[in-house]
């Protein structure tokens, strides 16, 4: 599963990327408004600090304004994949740029036949958001199932992309049905190296080693 962080923080995607755990980066209005920075200036720091793909997301509704602003976004780098949300006009821009060869995230995904339709048009990425349908009772995780049925019924090779991931055990249901990726905020990223034993383990192994009076250094 490839691990994308999803935060326009450039500190937090630095750390992460250290220990080899960025395979890319998700951005969206609400993640650059809460960088406080410039999209195009932000965005082209990302992309120079990971390797892999980097989201930036389109605001314009018309299909010909997105290609337009998709156009300016991946010329930011090679590594950028342009966000568009799931509309009609947003999947005519996912299949011009994708025609384009620009890799592509259609986003705000809330039902298989839109991620069926997004494949159609060419989408490289897929973007179902678990933790808003989660916010409205429904399970998000029946989404991700879904979509991983369809495509592979049909060998769509667009890659999942679990978003709107809010808690460790939506990284963990989402492997467990095989989304090809998933983003989440650092925070919970984090989160999946914790366990309650592993504290306790350790401070047991530190307390008997304490009473043995060695030293390793
Ligand atoms: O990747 C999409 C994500 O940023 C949305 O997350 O928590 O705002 O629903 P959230």
């Amino acid at each position: 599963m490839k691990f994308f962080v999803d935060t326009a923080e450039i500190d937090a995607i630095a750390e992460l990327n250290d220990l080899g755990m960025v395979d890319g980066v998700t951005t969206n209005p609400s993640l650059i408004l809460k960088s406080g920075r410039d999209i195009l200036e932000v965005t082209k720091e990302i992309c120079d600090l990971v390797d892999g793909p980097v989201s930036a997301e389109v605001v314009a509704t018309k299909a010909d304004d997105m290609i337009a602003e998709g156009r300016k976004l991946a010329e930011i780098a090679d590594n950028i994949t342009v966000k568009l949300p799931l509309t009609w006009d947003g999947l005519k821009a996912c299949k011009v740029l994708s025609g384009e060869g620009k890799m592509v995230n259609v986003t705000l995904c809330f039902s298989a036949n839109q991620a069926l339709i997004a494949a159609k048009a060419g989408a490289t990425f897929i973007s179902p958001f678990i933790g808003r349908l989660d916010d409205i009772n429904i399970d998000g995780m029946d989404l991700i199932a879904d979509i991983r049925t369809i495509y592979d019924n049909y060998g769509f090779e667009t890659q999942i992309l679990a978003a709107s991931i809010r808690t460790v055990n939506h990284v963990l249901e989402s492997a467990r049905i095989g989304a090809d990726v998933m983003t989440a905020p650092p925070e919970v990223i984090k989160k999946l190296a914790m366990h309650p034993l592993t504290d306790k383990g350790l401070e047991t192994f530190l307390a008997d080693w304490a009473k043995t009076g060695q030293k390793i250094l």
